[in-house]
Order: C-alpha cells, then structure tokens, then sequence
C-alpha cells in the first residue's frame, strides 16, 4: 500500500496569459518558500505542439524572485523548471486527457497520487475540459479536485447551467472557483480586523457607521482585452465577483468558526439578504479619448476588438442595501472602473455624526468632515488607517485630522505574496474557506442579473468619461442620492497614508 503522497498540477491553457503572468510564477514562489508537497510534478496542457523544453523557456521568462526571495534565486529557477513538463493535447478531447493521465502516472510512481487541475481556458470550454479530467485523467488513488476561474457565466441562467455541466463530472468539494481578490492579503485580512479587535466588532452596524464604500480603480483601459471584455462589462468583470465578495466578508455575521462552511455560510446568508440591484441605482460609464499634454489617449471603442457602436460600460457605480437588522438603511457603495485616474482597490467606512459633538464649533458647518473614516488600502501600497480628530498641539485648542496609519510597508519587512500564491496553497492543501462555493454564486447572481438584462434591454448608453479621469459626474449623484460622498474624491492630503 503506497505511504507517500504526490501531487500533479495541471496548468490547462499553459500557454495562456493567465499562466504566463500569474500561474507558474505562483508555484514557483510557493516551491522557493518550501509550500509544495516534497514529491510534486507540473504539467503544462494546451493545444500547440511543444517540448518540455520549449515551455520550460517560456515558464523561466516569467519568473522573479521576490526582494525576499533572492538568496539562490537561480538555483531554484533551474530545480524548479526541472520538474515542469508538457503535453499537447484537445481540450475536449478525453484520448488527450487519457495520454496525459499516463504520462502523469510515469512520475506519480507508486505513490498515492493527488491531481490539480487549473483550467486557464475559455469558458466554452470549462465543462469540456472538466469531462475529460474527470474521465479519462482522475487520480485512482488520491484527490482530483480543479481551479475554475471566472467568467462563471454570464447572468444567473448561465451561470447555473455552468454549475450543472460540471457537477455532471465533478462532486462541489472538488471544484474550487476563484475569485483571486480573496486571496489578496487586505482582504484575508478583514475578517481578523473585525473579529480579533475588541474595537471593531461593537461599531460594525448601522447603529455607527453611515456608509461603506468599495471602490476598484484602474488607471489603463482593456487594451488588448476588449474582445473578452465587451462581452461582459465592468459589472460582471469586478463588481459581481471581486468587490461583493469583499462586501460579503465585511457584512457577515460572525461565523461559527474560520471553518469554510461556516465561513461560506454567512457569506451566503449575507448575499441573499440584500436588495436586488435596479438601474435607479446604478450609473454607467464608458471612457473615451482624449489628448493631454501631447499624449493621445485611447477610447474604448478604439479597441480593435470592441465593436465602434459598443455601449459597454468600463465604469459602473451602484448603491447596495442589505435589508438586515445589521444593516437596515446603510448604503453600501461600489464604484469600479477602468482607464482612471488612478490604480487602486480600497474599503472605506465612513462613521456617524459624534452626538452632541462638543467641537462641533471647530468644523464649522461641515460636520461631515468631522466623522471618523476608516480605509483599507487593499492595493497598492497595503495599509489600513483611521482618520480621527486631533489636537494640533499648543496653546490654543484647534482640532485637525490625522490618521492613525497601519502602514504595511513600514510595518512588515517583506514583500506581500500574490493572491495566486495563496489559492493554490489552498487549494493543494484542500482548503476551501477562500474559493466560492455554487450556491454563493447563485446569490451573486441573482442580485446582480435584474439590472444586467434591463441595462442591455432598455439599450442605456454609458455616460462617457475622459481616460484618465474620476469617472462620470453621475457617480456622485448617486452618492449624494443617500447623503454620502465618496471618500477618494477628497482633496484631504490625509489620505496619502
Ligand atoms: C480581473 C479582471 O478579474 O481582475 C480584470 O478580469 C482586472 O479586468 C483584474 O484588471 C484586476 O486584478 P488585480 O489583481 O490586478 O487588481
């Protein structure tokens, strides 16, 4: 009877952007850091014809070692690639799958084999790719379990068909679908923030906060994406998936532990209690072109692969509401866009009036700058901070607002993991608290595909915003529609962290 595990990784798509760029540079940071099993073999599957070698090359192109991380970087690189192999194969071909499972077994040896597979594919293949792994290349003795990624669909009908083409060959607990801003190390971290801080717990409701803000930004266009993207729009690209799974974490009751059910329980619980979206509360944009400084920006409709008429939005902004008793009345705002001033990913909670403010005199009329703010910086430069009220020190008594700043840069002396890292960890070690389970997608949905279809039926055009910009002035409309601003918006040097 075999003792010793092994575990193959299959990179389905191998030679894709997705494994280029995040992928095999994962696994690698997780070999250097010591996180694979001892025994582990990569295989990298697509459909064009090439040698170990030759992808071997390709995979050494994308590999870095991190500041952290130099000591034998290269060393490492060569051990690494030596256990990274490839076959050329069909994605819905269960013969390709059979020779790969052969191949596989050539290096699984004796021992008790567990299969990954990671499907970096096109989605018109997933259930294709998941009856051929299933069939024709399981592990007879170990796990298989296989990474989807999103798009997982494009409303609540396809989505479900989706779920159902795959459970035809794979049980829930061997699907893990990612949405890799969970594995982001802010957003890992939240759950931390709330529930191992006497100081957080007690103010997270409405009875304290007024509104959370969720705010994705990018400062580049789809350049060279537009193809996939006008497909689906900023909606389904971030605000589906990425910011209402942090809105999910940040909202949840707590949870009976950090076990994945119970964890994914709340989560769910969360989703399926909040207000379905409706186009009142919802603002699109688009950007379009424009020159600064001598520099010709592209619109989105210059994309080659974006048709000239596409109404698309690369902005969206919604005002979400959780009918809870938590939560009863508090917005929660998202705002996502592409092409903006700026690259960035943060939560911000912006807390009540202090009743009977007895400085209320040192703010003027503007109270709302008086509140406290609290902002986690998911991306870049980590760091979570809480905008106070101050004594500028002196003689007088004159109040200004500083920030009580957990600066990650200056507070932890190494370089912060890639989302990637930790999911595949996770996944390798059957970890399934950050991966989203089927019936946690449906609730995604569902809040979701009301508005998508009445967006596209009724034909409403994105207001258009210059590349490079803040976004449609629609987008404070709507906050200012329940009373709040955004916080990215102010000029206050505070938040330079
Ligand atoms: C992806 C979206 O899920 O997330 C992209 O499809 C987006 O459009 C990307 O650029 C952003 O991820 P990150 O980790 O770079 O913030």
């Amino acid at each position: 009877v075999a003792t010793e595990t092994t575990v193959s990784i299959t990179v389905v798509g191998a030679s894709g952007d997705l494994a280029k760029k995040k992928i095999f540079p994962a696994l690698f940071a997780l070999y250097y850091e010591g996180c694979l099993p001892k025994h582990f073999t990569i295989f990298g599957f697509a459909r064009s014809k090439m040698t170990d070698e030759s992808l071997r090359e390709i995979i050494s192109g994308t590999l870095t070692c991190r500041i952290d991380q130099k000591e034998n970087c290269g060393d490492k690189q060569e051990e690494f690639l030596k256990r990274c192999f490839y076959h050329p194969g069909q994605y819905k071909s269960e013969d390709s799958f059979g020779e790969l499972s052969k191949k596989l077994h050539e290096h699984e040896g004796n021992r008790v084999a567990n299969r990954l597979f990671y499907l970096s594919i096109p989605p018109d293949v997933f259930v294709d790719a998941a009856r051929c792994s299933s069939l024709a290349a399981s592990s007879g003795n170990g796990w298989t379990r296989v990474i989807v990624e999103k798009p997982f669909g494009r409303d609540s009908e396809s989505s479900a068909e989706l779920t159902r083409g795959l459970k035809s060959y794979l049980k829930e607990d061997q699907i893990y679908r990612i949405d890799h801003y969970l594995g982001k190390e802010l957003v890992e971290n939240l759950s931390v923030l709330r529930f191992s801080n006497l100081v957080f717990e007690p103010l997270w409701s409405r009875q304290y906060i007024r509104n959370v803000q969720l705010i994705f930004s990018e400062d580049f266009g789809t350049e060279g994406r537009g193809g996939y993207f006008d497909n689906y729009g900023i909606i389904r690209d971030i605000m589906q998936n990425h910011l209402l799974q942090i809105l999910a974490l940040f909202a949840m009751e707590p949870p009976v532990s950090l076990d994945a059910e119970d964890i994914r329980n709340e989560k769910v619980k969360v989703l399926r209690s909040m207000r379905v979206l409706d186009a009142d509360n919802v603002v699109v944009g688009q950007y379009k072109g424009h020159t600064r400084g001598g520099v010709k920006y592209p619109a989105y409709i210059d994309d080659k692969t974006v048709p000239k008429n596409s109404i698309t939005p690369t902005f969206a902004a919604a005002a979400l509401f959780i009918d809870n008793a938590r939560w009863d009345g508090v917005p929660f705002l998202m705002k996502a866009g592409k092409a903006l001033h700026k690259k960035k990913a943060e939560i911000r909670v912006q807390f009540r009036h202090v009743p009977g403010n007895l400085y209320k005199r040192s703010f003027g009329t503007d109270l709302d700058q008086a509140t406290n703010e609290l902002v986690i910086r998911v991306q870049p430069d980590e760091a979570i901070y809480l905008k106070i009220n101050n004594k500028v020190p002196g003689l007088g008594m004159r109040l200004d607002r500083s920030n009580l700043n957990l600066h990650y840069a200056d507070r932890y002396d190494r370089e912060i993991p890639d989302a990637y890292e930790r999911l595949l960890l996770d996944a390798i070690e059957g970890e399934r608290r950050l991966f989203i389970r089927s019936d946690e997608l449906d609730a995604a949905w569902a809040l979701f595909t009301p508005l998508l279809k009445e967006l596209e039926k009724r034909k409403i055009s994105p207001e258009l915003y210059p590349y490079g910009s803040r976004g449609p002035i629609g987008a404070h409309y709507l906050a200012a529609k329940y009373n709040v601003r955004w916080g990215d918006n102010n000029s206050d040097t505070s938040d330079s962290a």
